[in-house]
């Protein structure tokens, strides 16, 4: 009795209601989004696969030696790991030249590549922007190269119809006071970084390309908070149909997946479109997010004049299969160097991958996930259409007695063709799947690709 009138009586008090604080409006643009309009709004990435990033910056020019000594560690990080202070960091700017730069010849390379975007780094952790800033001198203006290095860009991909994406590192920022500073003794508070810094300058960046950017990929989020990740975010509006990533608010070390909170994602605002798993591609696809497996070509992202560590063109070919076999995109890295070149070795592995994908891209682009669990000898995509499906059998092992067995595979085959000449294959339906009579030895030694037309949806049974 007392409990019932308790709440009859706090239900007389209305004041106490119009007190309560409104609920704070969702600031992501896209909060009210249907899966109809997502897919639209991702279409054009989740059919790209392949995109390039760039990190460039002032770092090129140390290039992994401060003071004639070796720095450990990433390039881009040179500042953090050699303990340079800002004072001694600063200078570097008036070696940044880059008057070899030629936009057209990167979007070029690119595309040669089969690469569909690019995201370059706008500012990195070091702060220094990439374009001239209203909001900090810490920006182009103050090497002696002066010019926007943002603008050719933007218009090469233009001319040549390459996506263009910005990366910015919203939070982390070395010299512009205030964010996660080595200075004991900010001017400014975070907050006001956040005011000050980042907020301009993400509207800066959303404002004065054109159509550019179409994806904002943001980096990294120390000392976020859902205050200051609320005022970045709703500037997304300002590009209706851009695409973002999950760094904004939060993220596990090194872009590591949290499956579990995958499977019960109910899109929190700050979540973003995209999961970033970084160095690693993912043993299995992630369910229905979209995601994006960034990846160097040495060992450094931002350029280092020491790292020859280069992975082969057959490991990059072989990498950016594995993922589309799995559902994601392959964001290969490039970082050039102060004089605004790509290092000669990433264009030489780039063109390799250029002529794989001149002949086998249709396997690559538009395809989705494989339907098997496991392939002992390569890796597998596939598209639907109206008739059937077209089953891409990416081999990386040819079978020595020159018989591919596809494994518990359970439709009428129609077709078997080696997709680089139409040379067509003998099939026959074994108890085991359907084996392949395949030549004696592999067309392409990097990933010799079977073009094979299935009635129906892909049923596939998996071995007891
Ligand atoms: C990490 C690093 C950064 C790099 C990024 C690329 O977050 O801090 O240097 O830009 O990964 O994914």
């Amino acid at each position: 009795m007392a409990i019932h009138s308790l709440s009859v009586f706090a239900e007389d008090k209305p004041a106490a209601h119009a007190s309560t604080p409104a609920p704070t409006p969702n600031p992501d643009p896209y909060a009210n989004e249907t899966k109809e309009q997502r897919d639209a709004r991702m279409a054009w990435w989740r059919d790209a696969r392949f995109g390039m990033f760039i990190h460039w910056g002032v770092y090129a020019v140390p290039a992994g030696f401060h003071k004639g000594q070796p720095v450990g560690g990433l390039g881009e990080w040179i500042m953090h790991g050699g303990k340079i202070p800002a004072g001694e960091y600063k200078p570097y700017a008036q070696e940044f030249n880059p008057t070899q730069y030629d936009a057209d010849a990167w979007v070029s390379l690119a595309k040669k590549a089969g690469m569909k975007y690019i995201v370059i780094t706008t500012k990195h952790h070091d702060g220094f922007a990439l374009w001239p800033s209203a909001a900090s001198d810490w920006d182009i203006e103050a090497t002696p190269y002066k010019k926007d290095l943002l603008k050719p860009l933007v218009e090469a991909c233009k001319k040549h119809g390459m996506k263009l994406g910005f990366y910015y590192s919203q939070a982390k920022d070395w010299i512009n006071d205030g964010a996660s500073t080595p200075n004991p003794n900010p001017s400014r508070t975070m907050d006001e970084y956040i005011d000050e810094i980042a907020v301009p300058q993400v509207r800066e960046l959303l404002t004065n390309y054109g159509d550019a950017p179409v994806i904002l990929w943001w980096d990294f989020p120390t000392a976020m908070n859902e205050d200051r990740a609320a005022k970045l975010i709703e500037l997304l509006a300002l590009k209706p149909g851009i695409i973002h990533n999950n760094r904004l608010l939060k993220i596990a070390p090194y872009g590591k997946v949290d499956m579990e909170k995958i499977k019960s994602d109910k899109r929190d605002p700050y979540s973003g479109d995209t999961e970033t798993p970084e160095q690693h591609i993912p043993d299995t696809g992630l369910g229905d997010r979209d995601w994006e497996a960034c990846m160097t070509i040495n060992d450094t992202w931002g350029f280092k004049s020491n790292d020859h560590n280069w992975k082969s063109s057959k490991t990059l070919i072989q990498q950016l299969i594995d993922i589309a076999s799995k559902g994601g995109n392959y964001l290969l890295n490039v970082g050039p160097t102060k004089e605004g070149l790509i290092p000669e070795p990433s264009v030489e592995r780039l063109e390799d991958i250029g002529k794989w994908m001149a002949v086998n891209s249709v396997s690559i682009y538009g395809t989705q996930a494989s339907p098997f669990p496991k392939l002992e000898w390569g890796r597998c995509t596939q598209k639907k259409h109206n008739n059937g499906t077209t089953l891409y059998l990416h081999v990386f092992e040819w079978p020595a007695d020159a018989k591919l067995l596809v494994p518990g595979l359970e439709n009428q085959v129609k077709s078997a063709a080696i997709l680089a000449n139409n040379e067509k294959l003998e099939f026959k339906k074994t108890p085991e799947g359907v084996e392949l009579q395949v030549p004696e030895k592999a067309l392409d030694p990097n990933a010799t690709v079977i073009k094979l037309e299935i009635l129906g949806e892909p049923k596939v049974t998996t071995p007891k």
